[in-house]
């Protein structure tokens, strides 16, 4: 089996970018051993703080957070970090040719039921234009040269792209190195699988309620067949299945919050993914336009995701362009 370095090189991968990139799987292996070690690391449970997103923060996301912070400003080809956990940016090396944008651990609300979490990341390159702070990272998705996730399930995978397909690594924990597992990965058009949080339905835009109330008529309703539905709560676990076998996943428009009506974020949720998915034929929307095309304002800034099998995601947005 090919080790991730040499397969980077192979596919051409520009040094520096490989320096990131090792980065980012030395950050990896730090935290999914953590992760396994679980209660017996003393590392569960809630801290007292909450983060700049109102969120309180697990001790996880903290430790995430901390490592790759200092992980990654210690790489001299990071110019800056921005993270769900940090409120403004941080800067690395003036010189660096790239910035990583990073949520260090993706569902929070998994951590002390043992179950699924990981962490997501996005790589853009450091604008030439003499800008600096937060603004560098204001970029649309499509400018994305890489990004990816780790997810720390039953094994723990390292799963990106820089361009050239999507790539599947899984860790060997005997050896403790990456090792490429499944390529060029696929996702069918047509799907009878999706993902929503169900219990938010009544919140959701009429064009968002008619569209599942007709995917749950089955057979017998307009779309003439069952479909089933699976939700892991965390973003990269339910993306991980989307990419493996297709489906659709969700996180539409919600009424409860006017001025928060969106749960996940652009530059480091709702990018990243869609880059993961388009690179393996799928589609990323809002719900209204294509995630990747999104003008960010924000680097914390939240927006609406239906993404994954190119078909029923067309389904979707015929269901909101319908509405108006
Ligand atoms: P995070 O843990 O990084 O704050 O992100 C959580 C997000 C996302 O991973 C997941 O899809 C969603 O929250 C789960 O939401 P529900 O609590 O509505 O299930
Ligand atoms: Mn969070
Ligand atoms: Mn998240
Ligand atoms: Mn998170």
């Amino acid at each position: 089996m090919q080790r991730l370095i040499p397969t980077l090189r192979r596919d051409q991968v520009d040094e520096a970018l490989i320096s990131v990139i090792n980065t980012l799987q030395i950050c990896a292996k730090e935290i999914s051993y953590r992760l396994h070690q679980g209660e017996l690391a003393g590392v569960l449970g809630s801290t007292l703080d909450e983060n700049i997103q109102g969120e309180t923060q697990k001790k996880l996301d903290v430790l995430s957070n901390q490592l790759l912070k200092d992980i990654l400003l210690e790489c001299k080809h990071v110019r800056a970090i921005a993270s769900e956990e940090e409120d403004g940016i941080v800067d690395g090396d003036e010189s660096g040719d790239y910035l990583v944008a990073f949520d260090p651990l993706d569902g929070s609300s998994n951590i002390d039921i043992n179950s699924m979490v990981g962490t997501i990341f996005s790589v853009l390159p450091t604008p030439k234009d003499g800008r600096s702070g937060p603004d560098m990272f204001l970029q649309q998705g499509t400018q994305q040269v890489m990004a990816g996730y780790v997810v720390y399930g039953p094994s723990t995978m390292l799963v990106f792209s820089t361009g050239k397909g999507v790539k599947m690594f899984t860790l060997d924990q005997t050896v403790g190195e990456f090792l490429l597992t499944r390529s060029d990965i696929t996702i069918p058009a047509h799907t009878q699988e999706f993902a929503i949080n169900m219990s938010n339905q009544r919140h959701w835009s009429p064009a968002m309620q008619s569209y599942v109330t007709d995917l749950l008529a089955g057979k017998q309703g307009p779309r003439g067949k069952n479909f089933n539905m699976r939700w892991i709560a965390a973003m990269v676990a339910d993306v991980h299945r989307v990419l493996c076998r297709g489906g659709l996943f969700a996180y539409p428009w919600d009424s409860r919050k006017p001025d928060k009506p969106y749960k996940l974020r652009l530059l480091y949720e709702a990018n990243p993914m869609s880059y993961l998915i388009e690179q393996a034929g799928g589609k990323a929307t809002t719900g209204l336009e294509r995630i990747m095309a999104v003008q960010p304002t924000d680097i914390h800034q939240r927006v609406g995701v239906v993404l994954g099998s190119a078909d029923e995601v067309e389904t979707c947005l015929e269901y909101h362009t319908r509405s108006g």
